[in-house]
């Protein structure tokens, strides 16, 4: 069926809405969207990017992936199997992905089903249950993961769940001594309930040393006023991944970041929750140190817990006005 360019816009508006929602890196939403004729383009805002802890970009483009898979879930919920081409223009780099509205199957294609968990995924960074995920829901985690040419490891092994605490720890703590780092996670954390980015304190714990965690959650509580209970005991005995690729490059990061939300969908789909716990990732030798303890052959590029707790509360994001530009005849 033919769409008018009035209908297709609003189909692209729509998607740009719920890629809106995608997690990010301290909520950077180092993203914008333009309208153009029969597709979405999804542009990384550089801008955005974290000097200090994610001098690569790698993190960025990881987050834009995420705001890519939502825009390819929304066009799904719509009946379109959305056609996406990754890094399309060699002139314009900042151009991460067009995503056209492609062909109508006559059924919704499967990634739709998980439309209506966009607006309800979130950080969890409270104290999980001591419910772990089913076999059920990690086979159904590593298909999602491979569905985006990612890679998911159950880290199910001891020794393996010690070295990824030893060395998460290591990272904490070196990066909690820097006083760049720190000064960069007080910029991109706020108690201002108005402000539309960053990681507001109602979302992270307060930390006054009583977390009793192995796997330590990011200290964001910058101000003194994080608002969850400072007990998180994030432990080793919880359910944890990690998600790599094959590649190391631009690519493999943007569908790192479509495999990320994939899952981080298909967890909130079945009533679980996840948090993210990046610190040994982001410095080169303790990166490479989990992949040697962990006999990882891909690159990993985030670790993930999953579980059970209470719900916490969302936060922001930019007004889609400020962040989408709409070049389609609809309304020239
Ligand atoms: C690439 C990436 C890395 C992240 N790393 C962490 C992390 O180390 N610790 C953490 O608590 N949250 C981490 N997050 C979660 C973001 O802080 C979160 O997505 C953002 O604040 C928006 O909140 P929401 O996910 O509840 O919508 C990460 C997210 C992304 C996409």
């Amino acid at each position: 069926m033919t769409r008018s360019v009035e209908t297709r816009t609003e189909l692209l508006l729509q998607a740009a809405r719920q890629a809106r929602l995608a997690p990010s890196v301290h909520n950077t939403q180092p993203w914008r969207f333009v309208l153009a004729d029969g597709a979405l383009e999804i542009y990384s805002d550089p801008r955005r990017q974290l000097a200090v802890l994610d001098s690569t970009g790698r993190q960025l483009l990881i987050s834009c992936g995420c705001a890519v898979f939502n825009a390819r879930v929304a066009l799904a919920a719509q009946g379109y199997d959305a056609v996406v081409e990754r890094f399309p223009d060699g002139f314009h780099p900042t151009l991460v992905a067009r995503i056209a509205l492609g062909d109508q199957p006559g059924t919704i294609p499967p990634i739709g089903l998980l439309d209506g968990c966009i607006i309800s995924r979130q950080t969890n960074r409270r104290r999980f249950t001591d419910e772990v995920v089913s076999p059920e829901l990690t086979a159904q985690l590593l298909e999602a993961a491979s569905a985006e040419q990612a890679i998911l490891v159950e880290l199910d092994d001891l020794q393996h769940r010690l070295a990824v605490a030893r060395l998460s720890q290591e990272a904490d703590r070196l990066q909690n001594a820097d006083p760049a780092y720190r000064a960069e996670l007080r910029t991109w954390t706020t108690d201002d309930p108005t402000r539309p980015d960053g990681v507001p304190a109602i979302t992270v714990p307060r930390v006054t040393g009583e977390s009793q965690d192995d796997i330590p959650i990011r200290d964001f509580d910058t101000r003194g006023t994080g608002s969850l209970p400072p007990e998180t005991r994030s432990h080793l005995g919880q359910s944890l991944f990690a998600l790599g690729t094959a590649g190391d490059d631009p690519v493999s990061w943007l569908r790192a970041g479509e495999a990320l939300e994939h899952l981080w969908l298909e967890i909130t789909r079945q009533g679980y929750v996840a948090s993210l716990f990046t610190q040994a990732i982001e410095i080169p030798y303790l990166r490479q140190q989990l992949r040697i303890e962990l006999g990882l052959t891909m690159n990993p590029h985030v670790l993930v817990r999953v579980g059970k707790a209470g719900v916490t509360s969302a936060s922001m994001r930019r007004r889609l006005q400020d962040i989408v530009v709409d070049r389609t005849t609809a309304h020239g």
